[in-house]
């Protein structure tokens, strides 16, 4: 286990997260909090497949960990009144396995596959034409005696989610007729999320107490329902079981998270791109081992947010600490007018 899996703020699912976030889920579309583009069309979406008594499109939904990707899985088949099975990319090996679990649908169910993105190729080649003629394509034997076999499958829906986009092959994200991006939330939308948790898990929490969480979320329902229990502990063990912004304040400082929500390894990530390579441009390789971190965890759930408040930026020679970072870390911020780095003088001399 890596520091980072362990971090109070990782938009990642942790060890404790998943019995616990199953409990604090949103069963119903009406209680779910934000996101209320996305909510607003997965209502029409519902309400139109129903009336026509037809399956739903496939879904895909992509963003940051942590924002409620799978909890609308979730919602949409409750509400459809459907079966949902769930899957992960990885955790499909071969195309046997997508076999297996595709027959085994009935009509009108939900497949949920989780990092979708990290589908293998031959598993991908078997989804095709599953997601589009409701077919699957099996090859029975081996050398000269191999057969094609094609087999019906029901109208199913699969909903995707992904964190990665941009690490989809075109042809499966084509086959996804609803594509949603979901977005942090603000601070109000996470501080009711942590209001409403509060009664799930009976805690007495305060609205100032709530936004204290809130604030430090980083816009990630998942991060605030994590320090939301965090907060519980320390109220429990050091008040007298309420959340205040004063118990919130000084557990969360215990715990070494800003008042922005950023942590010892997101700071560590700022300060390696400022003191070390002054400022960048530097490449996400380098960043990540400079500070021994997996570059993948860094783009999935270090940048996002840095991105998202101003402090990182994305360039194509690399990634940039702006002027927003070196304030918030009380870092002397470069000059507006110093000379850019000197260029070669190889070319020059022509
Ligand atoms: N718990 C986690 N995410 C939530 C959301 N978007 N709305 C309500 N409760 C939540």
């Amino acid at each position: 286990m890596t520091a980072d899996e362990e971090r109070a703020v990782s938009g990642d699912k942790q060890s404790d997260d998943s019995a616990i976030e199953r409990s604090l889920r949103p069963q119903q579309l009406a209680e779910y909090i934000g996101q209320d583009r996305i909510k607003e069309n997965v209502a029409i979406l519902i309400e139109a497949a129903q009336q026509r008594g037809e399956p739903l499109d496939h879904v895909l939904f992509y963003g940051p960990p942590g924002l409620g990707k799978t909890t609308l899985a979730m919602i949409l088949a409750k509400e459809m009144g459907v079966n949902i099975k769930t899957t992960a990319g990885p955790a499909i090996e071969r195309a046997g396995d997508l076999a297996a679990l595709l027959t085994n649908l009935r009509a009108g169910d939900i497949l949920f596959i989780d990092e979708v993105h990290r589908l293998g190729r031959a598993v991908e080649e078997i989804l095709y034409p599953a997601m589009e003629d409701f077919v699957l394509d099996l090859i029975i034997g081996k050398g000269p005696s191999a057969r094609n076999v094609r087999l019906k499958l029901p109208r199913f829906t699969v909903i995707g989610a992904t964190t990665r986009l941009a690490m989809m092959t075109s042809p499966l994200r084509d086959r996804f007729g609803i594509v949603y991006r979901l977005e942090f939330y603000d601070e109000e939308r996470l501080s009711e999320i942590v209001r409403r948790s509060a009664v799930v898990m009976d805690v007495g929490i305060d609205e100032a107490g709530a936004q204290e969480i809130a604030r430090r979320g980083r816009g990630t329902p998942r991060i605030a329902n994590r320090l939301l229990r965090r907060v519980r502990d320390y109220a429990q063990v050091r008040a007298d079981g309420t959340i205040t912004p004063m118990v919130a304040q000084e557990a969360l400082s215990l715990l070494e998270i800003d008042e922005l929500g950023l942590d010892s390894i997101d700071r560590r990530v700022l300060e390696a791109i400022i003191l070390k390579f002054d400022g960048g441009p530097v490449g996400l390789d380098t960043i990540a081992a400079a500070i021994s971190e997996e570059a993948d965890t860094i783009m999935d759930v270090y940048e996002p947010y840095l991105l998202q408040l101003g402090f990182l930026d994305r360039t194509s020679r690399g990634r940039i600490a702006t002027r927003r970072a070196y304030e918030h870390l009380g870092l002397p911020a470069p000059r507006v007018d110093a000379p850019p780095p000197a260029q070669s003088t190889l070319f020059d001399l022509a």
